[in-house]
């Protein structure tokens, strides 16, 4: 496994866009070796696999963001075929199942560009009443940390998790388990539909390896001078891991 700790390209930038154009359009905005990307449903659901590796092409690192969930086979094709297009990152639910979970690491293993494989536990817009109407008698953060712990166990790089979690994942599952925070925000920035939202600094210090940052730099009248500022912000503060 990787040790993300020590990456100097902490920021991931969202691209949720409808249309390849609308993200090539911000891309060239961006320095590759100041953040990474993340495609997600719509994106990919729109301009598939061949922009995935256009935009592989222009430098940038993919953290392909789409959540597969399914019989273990299913999802290790789905993950051996992520790996094949050069992705960086890749993500399965780890409500999928340990089996799943094992089936889509053995896929990675056999692949010669091995990718970060991540698992996402509780999706942050499920409440407790959700969780209830599933089946889950728990609170969202002890299903979290139910989930992330299996996760670790079935071999997974690290999870997504939101601000709240980061520091409670941290302390229960080690340092080198890779934690993937969104809900981030700069002093200044409008909150969006984002609940509950931490400053880059702030997340990186409880715990999270990996920001990924949509709105305020995607939305923002200066892309590339906003990611120049978070980046200067982060080197500044942490220099010494990065
Ligand atoms: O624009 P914003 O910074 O809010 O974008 C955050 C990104 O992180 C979006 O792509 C969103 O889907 C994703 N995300 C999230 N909350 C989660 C998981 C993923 O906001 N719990």
């Amino acid at each position: 496994m990787t040790t993300p700790k020590f990456d100097p390209k902490r920021i991931v930038i969202a691209l949720d866009f409808a249309s390849a154009s609308e993200a090539r359009a911000l891309l060239t905005l961006l320095n590759p070796s100041l953040c990474r990307v993340k495609i997600g449903k719509e994106l990919f659901t729109s301009a598939g696999p061949a922009f995935v590796k256009e935009v592989i092409a222009m430098g940038f690192d993919v953290f392909l963001d789409l959540k597969f969930h399914d019989i273990p086979n299913t999802v290790a094709k789905a993950v051996a075929a992520a790996a094949a297009l050069g992705v960086w990152m890749v993500n399965v639910h780890a409500s999928g199942g340990s089996e799943m979970m094992r089936a889509a690491r053995t896929a990675i293993e056999s692949s010669s560009s091995k990718p970060l494989l991540i698992a996402v536990t509780v999706l942050t817009s499920l409440s407790q009443t959700d969780l209830m109407e599933l089946g889950i008698a728990i609170t969202p953060a002890q299903q979290v940390l139910r989930l992330a712990t299996l996760a670790q166990q079935s071999g997974m790089d690290g999870v997504v998790c939101s601000a709240a979690e980061t520091a409670m994942l941290r302390a229960h599952l080690g340092d080198a388990f890779c934690l993937v925070t969104p809900g981030i925000r700069t002093e200044g920035d409008d909150a969006n539909d984002q609940k509950r939202i931490v400053t880059p600094v702030d997340a990186i210090l409880a715990g999270s390896h990996y920001l990924v940052i949509g709105r305020p730099i995607t939305k923002a009248a200066d892309p590339g001078g906003k990611l120049a500022l978070i980046s200067e912000q982060l080197h500044g503060s942490f220099s010494n891991l990065c």
